[in-house]
């Protein structure tokens, strides 16, 4: 009876981490999908994650990295983040900066506090390699900067690809259009098909988007055999986004908000509405947008090389906005996008004509 049951409590307790620690590891059931769960790290630290259409989890707070810096800024930025308790850090190979934060985080997993997986990496395929070798070998040297095993989440930065020209970013035509790589409209679906590859390579354990509209995502499931993630986008109370967020969710597809403060814009950090409501919780405007975001699961990528700030944009978790709160934030007007690319409205697969 006593070894019954001192074997019991260790195969329970075996059981318990087992379950636990293995949360976020693809052991949940894709009909979970949108749930959020509170995922236990080795520093003995919880982050708040949504279940996404393939098992995984993604914390629902990102931390961005886009203009961060210089080599200095961002390693002191990043190490105030994990140690804050961000979980995701979004970079991307037009960031440039990949090499800093692979640096910066293998002096943070030697030092112990946290794991290669207690954080989730995302990075970003940029537009100039978009033929089917180019993926791949974008992806490889992301990899190799980031200095990782796996990726946890790929996304195809933009629909548009551009024209394959050495060093060429934003490869133009005499007037300033930017150059296809092709005039085939949609040819992003020959594109997804590199990225799944990725997957079964074990290169990323995720693969999603960012900038589609509506109509590119319908096209890209119609070919698509893993279905993306999700899909990054801009998104604050001036961006709400909210035709494109109803069918996603539809789809189980996240949508993912960039730039959820606008930002800083002015505007719409001292909009009264925001204030507000900012004030019946002692929180501030860029609070209150970034909660907003979270509870219609929507989870957020937000930029600030400020440690306090940085800390300050992680305090979503103490509060909520309710029902009634939730509804005035949707009557904030509508302003246009902040984020666009110079000379890619006569691209075959512009974005931005439509939600
Ligand atoms: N997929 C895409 O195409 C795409 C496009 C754009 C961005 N993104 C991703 O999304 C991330 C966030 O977007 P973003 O950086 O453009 O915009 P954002 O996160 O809305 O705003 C960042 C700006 O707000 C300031 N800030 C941060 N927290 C603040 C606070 N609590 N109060 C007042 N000001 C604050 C920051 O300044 P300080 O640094 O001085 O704090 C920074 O200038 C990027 O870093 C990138 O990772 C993706
Ligand atoms: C990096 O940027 C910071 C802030 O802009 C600046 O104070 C510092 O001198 C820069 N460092 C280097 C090495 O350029
Ligand atoms: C620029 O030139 C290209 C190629 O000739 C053409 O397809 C495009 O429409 C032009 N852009 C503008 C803004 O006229
Ligand atoms: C990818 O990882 C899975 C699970 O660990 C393994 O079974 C599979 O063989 C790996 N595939 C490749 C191509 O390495
Ligand atoms: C309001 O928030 C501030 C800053 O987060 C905090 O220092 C202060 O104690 C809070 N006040 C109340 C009444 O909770």
């Amino acid at each position: 009876m006593m070894i019954k049951s001192f074997n019991c409590s260790i195969f329970c307790f075996y059981l318990f981490v087992v379950i636990i620690l293995n949360v976020c590891d693809a052991l949940f059931n894709p009909t979970d999908f949108g749930r959020i769960v509170d995922h236990p790290h080795r520093d003995g630290s919880k982050s708040k994650q949504i279940i996404l259409n393939n098992g995984r989890c993604l914390p629902m707070v990102a931390f961005g990295t886009w203009q961060l810096g210089n080599d200095t800024v961002v390693k002191r930025a990043i190490k105030s983040a994990v140690t804050s308790g961000y979980r995701l850090i979004d970079t991307a190979d037009i960031y440039g900066n990949e090499k800093m934060i692979g640096d910066i985080l293998q002096e943070i997993f030697n030092e112990g506090i946290i794991n290669r997986d207690d954080i989730f990496i995302t990075t970003k395929v940029w537009c100039n390699h978009f033929s089917k070798p180019s993926v791949i070998k974008s992806i490889r040297r992301s990899m190799q900067r980031l200095k990782v095993s796996y990726l946890d989440l790929v996304l195809l930065h933009y629909p548009t690809g551009f024209k394959e020209i050495v060093g060429d970013k934003y490869p133009k035509f005499k007037n300033g259009s930017i150059i296809p790589r092709t005039w085939q409209k949609d040819s992003y679906t020959e594109t997804w098909e590199s990225m799944e590859e990725a997957v079964r390579k074990n290169y990323t354990r995720s693969i999603g988007v960012s900038n589609f509209n509506r109509a590119q995502i319908k096209t890209l499931l119609e070919k698509a055999t893993i279905k993306p993630v999700l899909n990054q986008v801009e998104s604050h109370p001036n961006l709400k986004q909210s035709l494109l967020l109803k069918y996603l969710m539809d789809e189980q597809i996240l949508m993912q908000a960039y730039a959820p403060i606008r930002k800083a814009d002015k505007e719409l950090l001292n909009n009264p509405i925001l204030m507000a409501i900012g004030e019946n919780h002692n929180k501030s405007s860029a609070h209150i947008a970034l909660r907003w975001q979270l509870q219609r699961s929507v989870p957020i990528v937000v930029k600030s090389s400020n440690p306090k700030r940085i800390k300050s944009n992680l305090q979503l978790f103490d509060f909520e906005l309710n029902d009634d709160e939730m509804k005035q934030i949707q009557t904030i007007e509508e302003k246009s996008r902040i984020y666009d690319i110079d000379g890619l409205t006569n691209h075959p697969d512009y974005p931005f004509n439509e939600e």
